[in-house]
């Protein structure tokens, strides 16, 4: 189990460090409709922690990202996220509230401008300006310096896959959660997107990856397994 990493490349950089920023899940059910999907989950992803979420198709992995974002499920349970700040139970919270306090979603189908280029669809992320974040974020994603002018509609999915990530990373969060970044993606660039996480698990960010991909898997700090809806073993 690897410790927050509170080291040189966080100092280097006060404004990246998510310094002891925690999620403490308790007693999560998800809802859509009159249909449960999660029954009493309960799961910590601590500072600097990189956690995968694994379970088979229908596991309810992707409810439990939905769910902490406040996305399309109903839910009842506490989502105490801890920042310098202090704790805070999101739960009550819109998904744009817990967008601006910092969690930073890719969603399965990843949600990107395919008309726009690369740089067009980073640049419309962070809102104009942030030439720092957008080096940095590239820094992360070498294959996409290359293809900054193309459209993302001609790329493959692998490289869609690190642009969605590029582009939640430009908005600056503090935690991730990810859906599937692995799914369907050549074996190079499954590489490449867990050396990026590894370097963002570095620096202290906390993830919780949704994922089947026995490589990501292989660099977690811990597996969580879903069954049904619940947590079995951990
Ligand atoms: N929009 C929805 N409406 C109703 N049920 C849903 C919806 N999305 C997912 N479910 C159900 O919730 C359960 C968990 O699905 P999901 O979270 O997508 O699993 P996973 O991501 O692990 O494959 C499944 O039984 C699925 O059928
Ligand atoms: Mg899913």
């Amino acid at each position: 189990m690897a410790e927050p990493a509170n080291g040189m490349q966080a100092a280097a950089d006060p404004q990246q460090a998510p310094a002891g920023v925690s999620l403490d899940i308790r007693g999560l059910n998800a809802f859509y409709g009159p249909v449960q999907a999660l029954f009493d989950v309960s799961l910590q992803l601590r500072a600097g922690e990189f956690v995968v979420l694994q379970g088979l198709n229908g596991a309810g992995k992707s409810t439990l990202l939905k769910a902490l974002m406040g996305l399309e499920v109903r839910t009842e349970g506490s989502l105490a996220y801890q920042t310098a700040t202090g704790p805070q139970d999101l739960a009550p919270w819109d998904t744009w509230r817990r967008a601006r306090a910092g969690l930073g979603y890719v969603a399965e189908d990843r949600r990107l401008f395919t008309g726009l280029t690369v740089r067009e669809n980073l640049r419309v992320a962070a809102g104009g300006g942030a030439a720092s974040q957008e080096a940095r974020v590239l820094d992360l994603f070498p294959v996409l310096k290359t293809m900054l002018g193309r459209p993302a509609s001609q790329m493959s999915g692998g490289e869609q896959q690190m642009l969605a990530i590029a582009r939640t990373l430009m908005t600056g969060p503090r935690l991730l959660l990810l859906d599937e970044p692995c799914e369907g993606i050549a074996p190079v660039l499954v590489e490449a997107i867990r050396d990026a996480l590894l370097v963002l698990q570095a620096d202290g960010m906390p993830m919780l990856v949704a994922e089947q991909n026995q490589l990501l898997a292989a660099s977690a700090d811990r597996l969580v397994l879903l069954v049904a809806g619940k947590v079995r073993g951990s």
